[in-house]
């Protein structure tokens, strides 16, 4: 079927990892651009009202600043309306959050903008407003659809019966907070006018997605913005559409006539470029005596903000994961006067699938039952919602295979059985999964005469191994060594590419890539292998291929193992180990997939422990916007932590046969770590993070 066997599943390291270490490797706000001014933007300090003056009087009269620009400036570009009002920046006096862009200054050097900013008097109309999530709020409703299109609500068979008549049932509700992507490389943009073509070094996990939103936004044409984005450094979903500070640099570039550099510091970070809802998730499981579910039941209530009713698909793993003939999954939604929050890696999966993991755990001890065993004997043959066939699903395989290098064997399940001094040792497994999607996307394979070959495709690597791995697939279709291929990313002029997001990177580039080298090879063929003076290209686009798939039900598994001690004086919790089995179809690289997969547990540990934004009502905003008092897993909280996959093949997805890795570690990790807590103490904590005062 296929010919990716010289180098894909390799250990290769990565192609930009000298140009990184070495620091020649240039990210969004380090490219050489002559003439630019610095762009800061001044936040709003009320939560709801209206702008009512700008006082520029002392920031213009320090030397070096250009303009100051509010949503009543005359320089300021008007915005065509998009589907994200967070975009429309300095078009309205409106405040719907604390934190809100509503001026900016312009000056010849970062500090004086800053001191600019600082001096800048803006006085407010404050409204009355309300930003904590309280379940119970008459103005709580359910969204048509939530994010990614899913069904807001879905039902089947009759629930509410098969609960009240099911031998044994779990009833309980779990929370998790609103927590922060907080990206090694916080959000930068350099905008570059010329005419009516606008270039933007961003930093960005979508180039070609953002140049189309952003050339939107202006009214230009499809075309007329190009973004750059050749490294970046990590985005975890606030990355993956542009946000409102890059939107500010090209309107600053415009309004001025030069360019403009935006910089977002890391406490601006904190409310400028999304967060991860807060979930109020109750799950309510019904099963006989023998473990065989007979209902489940899922309703998460999240927020968002007064400008975009944006709802994560918390409760979409839950259709998918287990069987049960009566079933009922809905999502609730409150809008507040806080800001958008948006994509944070496994949007909805993640924090959905603590709490069915927890419940699952929960409902074993009601049954007295081995949780891997329970999980077994609820495997689906085909997708419970949709009645389609999987692709492939080896989430059993996952678990066992997973219970075998983790020795799980012989455990005795009693909470509180084992004991090592002053510790409490417990171990917990929990599942996983993350859909494999593939969307279109476009690339041009080159052969050059002297024996050297370019792939160029708007994909882009923001940490994962992506450009080495699309290095890989076109080396292996070329039948040639990886040094002699070259693979230009990051640039939306490369053609129609999907973002790097919803774990679909490779697999979507790759298959474009795959198509591309093949056909250039076809080419070569053709003319007895002879690349004529002007070189040889193939174009090629996938947008057919992947649209005549089958109706499959596609996703990735996994299984997360923890083994936890917990202080029994302090509550104290330390993840001794943790052992992820995923399946996630063909392995493009090893070593950048294990790391992606280890990557996405650590954050599972860190979401599991620390990771918790706090919100003051006082102000309406979070109280913690850096990473001193937003805690984040260190090093010394990473003990063991080991990811293994089982060989998978799956004919379904695309030719390179690959499901992606980047968001499947994270989906199950915290539930597998409260599990492990819970079999330490006996003391189920069903709030994450697992802070000390809930264990004990
Ligand atoms: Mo990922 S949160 O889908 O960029």
């Amino acid at each position: 079927m296929t010919t990716l066997e010289r180098t894909v599943g390799a250990e290769v390291t990565r192609i930009e990892g000298h140009d990184k270490v070495t620091g020649t490797a240039l990210y969004a706000y380090e490219y050489p651009v002559p003439d630019a001014l610095y762009g800061v933007a001044v936040q709003s300090t009320i939560a709801r009202g209206r702008v009512r003056s700008v006082d520029a009087g002392a920031a213009l009269a320090l030397p070096g600043v250009v303009a100051v620009l509010d949503s009543g400036s005359d320089g300021v570009p008007r915005l065509h309306p998009t589907d994200d009002p967070e975009l429309s920046v300095l078009q309205s006096a409106d405040v719907a959050y604390r934190g809100q862009i509503v001026a900016a200054v312009v000056a010849d050097t970062y500090e004086t903008a800053c001191q600019a900013a600082a001096a800048l008097r803006v006085t407010y109309e404050e409204e009355a407003y309300e930003v904590e999530l309280r379940d119970g709020d008459p103005h709580i409703f359910v969204p048509d659809t939530v994010n990614a299109g899913y069904p807001g609500r879905t039902e089947k068979g009759d629930v509410d019966t098969a609960l009240a008549t099911a031998p044994v049932t779990i009833d309980a509700t779990y929370t998790t907070p609103p927590e922060h992507t907080s990206a090694m490389e916080p959000h930068a943009t350099i905008a570059v006018w010329d005419g009516d073509t606008l270039t933007l070094y961003n930093g960005d996990q979508g180039p070609w997605m953002t140049a189309g939103a952003i050339a939107a936004l202006f009214g230009l044409p499809e075309g007329a913005v190009r973004v750059v984005a050749d490294h970046v450094g990590g985005g975890f979903g606030s990355k993956a559409v542009p946000r409102p500070p890059t939107v500010l640099a090209a309107l600053a570039a415009r309004a001025v006539g030069r360019p403009v550099k935006v910089a977002v510091t890391r406490q601006q970070m904190f409310t400028m470029v999304s967060y991860r809802t807060p979930t109020v998730q109750r799950i309510r499981l019904g099963a006989e005596r023998d473990g065989r579910l007979t209902a489940i039941s899922h309703n998460a209530l999240q927020q968002s903000s007064r400008l975009t009713p944006y709802c994560e698909q918390t409760v979409t793993a839950t259709r998918m994961m287990y069987a049960a003939p009566h079933r009922r999954t809905i999502h609730r939604l409150s809008q507040l006067d806080v800001p958008t929050p948006s994509w944070m890696r496994a949007p909805g999966e993640a924090p959905g699938m603590f709490a069915l993991e927890s419940a699952m755990d929960e409902l074993a001890y009601a049954l007295d039952m081995d949780p891997i065993e329970l999980r077994v004997a609820n495997e689906p043959s085909v997708d419970p919602e949709s009645g389609n066939a999987f692709s492939s699903r080896n989430l059993v395989a996952c678990l066992r295979e997973g219970a075998a290098r983790f020795g799980w064997a012989g455990r005795d399940p009693r909470p509180g059985s084992r004991r090592e001094g002053r510790w409490l040792v417990g171990t917990g497994v929990a599942a996983g999964n993350y859909p494999a999607i593939t969307w279109p996307a476009s690339a041009t394979a080159r052969a050059e005469p002297d024996g050297s070959f370019t792939v160029r495709i708007a994909a882009v690597d923001i940490g994962t191994g992506a450009r080495t791995a699309l290095t890989q697939v076109a080396a292996d279709e070329l039948g040639v060594a990886l040094d002699r291929v070259t693979l230009e990313i990051g640039r939306s002029v490369y053609g129609s590419a999907p973002f790097a997001g919803g774990s679909m990177g490779t697999s979507s580039w790759g298959w474009a890539v795959s198509k591309g080298c093949r056909a250039l090879a076809k080419r070569l063929d053709e003319v007895g292998g002879q690349v004529p003076p002007g070189g040889l290209e193939a174009h090629a686009d996938t947008t057919e291929d992947v649209r005549a798939r089958k109706d499959l039900a596609r996703h990735a598994f996994g299984a997360q193992f923890a083994e936890v001690r917990v202080d029994a004086d302090t509550g104290q919790v330390r993840v001794d180990r943790m052992l992820g089995m995923f399946a996630a179809g063909r392995i493009i690289n090893a070593r950048t997939a294990r790391s992606q997969l280890r990557g996405g547990m650590c954050m599972g540990l860190s979401t599991a422990l620390y990771e918790n934004l706090e919100l003051d009502p006082n102000f309406g905003d979070f109280a913690n916007h850096d990473l001193a008092s937003y805690h984040v897993a260190a090093h010394a909280d990473v003990r063991d932590v080991e990811a293994h996959w089982i060989e998978e093949e799956d004919d379904q997805l695309s030719p390179i046969g690959a499901k992606g890795v980047g968001e499947l570690g994270i989906v199950g990790a915290a539930a597998a770590i409260a599990n492990a807590v819970h079999h330490a103490t006996g003391v189920r904590v069903r709030d994450l993070p697992i802070t000390l005062e809930r264990v004990r």
